[in-house]
């Protein structure tokens, strides 16, 4: 399955969907690694590391829908299959969604349907959660919603600062992305209603968080 992962900054979560797919064994194949930002850092690493990139900056198009027709032109010269969104900061309109219906999925910083949106974990933080965590799902028109396809939590510490637990967060981020990938390019899930069934979206329950008595 060729895969195509857009990311908007570091791509640290694209180098662990990278890292997991150079087994022989993987059903996906990273096949390229696109940016809004020409400058993105996740795509000096994929160039560096023998990755097809592409920048299509859309701050040189008069409008969103013009930028996704050229992304969506950039993925279909590649001849791409499949979506990984990792950690891009541009809303898709329900044009480019439904292009790819079935066939994008998403990482969010958050135990969704918690905390949509920008700066979970000051959010979470700010609520005083003792479990947060991180989703991936498929993409859907609607921001940060869409059939949930797996979940990792981790414990929120009396010491935390947005920092710390986004550290925590993105250590699982890392685990779970290519969990998620191998589940949905495997084949054998299957969605219904808003629930995706077929696989185990989490890991075993020892490695929920139970606080000690
Ligand atoms: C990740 O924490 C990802 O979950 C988040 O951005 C970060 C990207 O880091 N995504 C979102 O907030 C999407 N709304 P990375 O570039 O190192 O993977």
């Amino acid at each position: 399955m060729r895969t195509a992962v857009l990311v908007s900054g570091r791509g640290s979560n694209m180098q662990a969907l990278v890292a997991d797919a150079r087994d022989p064994t993987h059903p996906a194949d990273i096949a390229l690694v696109a940016s809004n930002d020409p400058s993105a850092e996740g795509l000096k690493w994929a160039k560096q590391n023998g990755i097809a990139v592409a920048g299509v900056d859309h701050r040189i198009h008069a409008s969103r829908e013009d930028f996704e027709r050229a992304l969506h032109l950039t993925l279909g010269l590649h001849r791409i299959e499949f979506i990984c969104l990792a950690g891009f900061m541009r809303l898709l309109t329900p044009w480019f969604v439904n292009q790819w219906s079935g066939r994008i999925i998403n990482i969010h910083p958050a135990l969704l349907p918690s905390y949509r949106g920008l700066q979970t974990h000051a959010r979470a933080l700010a609520d005083g959660v003792k479990i947060h965590g991180c989703t991936v799902h498929y993409v859907v028109p609607a921001m940060d919603e869409g059939p949930i396809i797996a979940q990792a939590a981790v414990p929120v510490l009396d010491a935390d600062t947005p920092t710390t637990l986004g550290a925590r967060v993105l250590a699982q981020e890392h685990l779970l992305y290519p969990h998620a990938l191998r589940l949905v390019a495997g084949g054998g899930l299957r969605i219904e209603g808003n629930r995706t069934l077929g696989a185990r979206g989490a890991r075993d329950t020892d490695d929920l968080v139970v606080p000690p008595l």
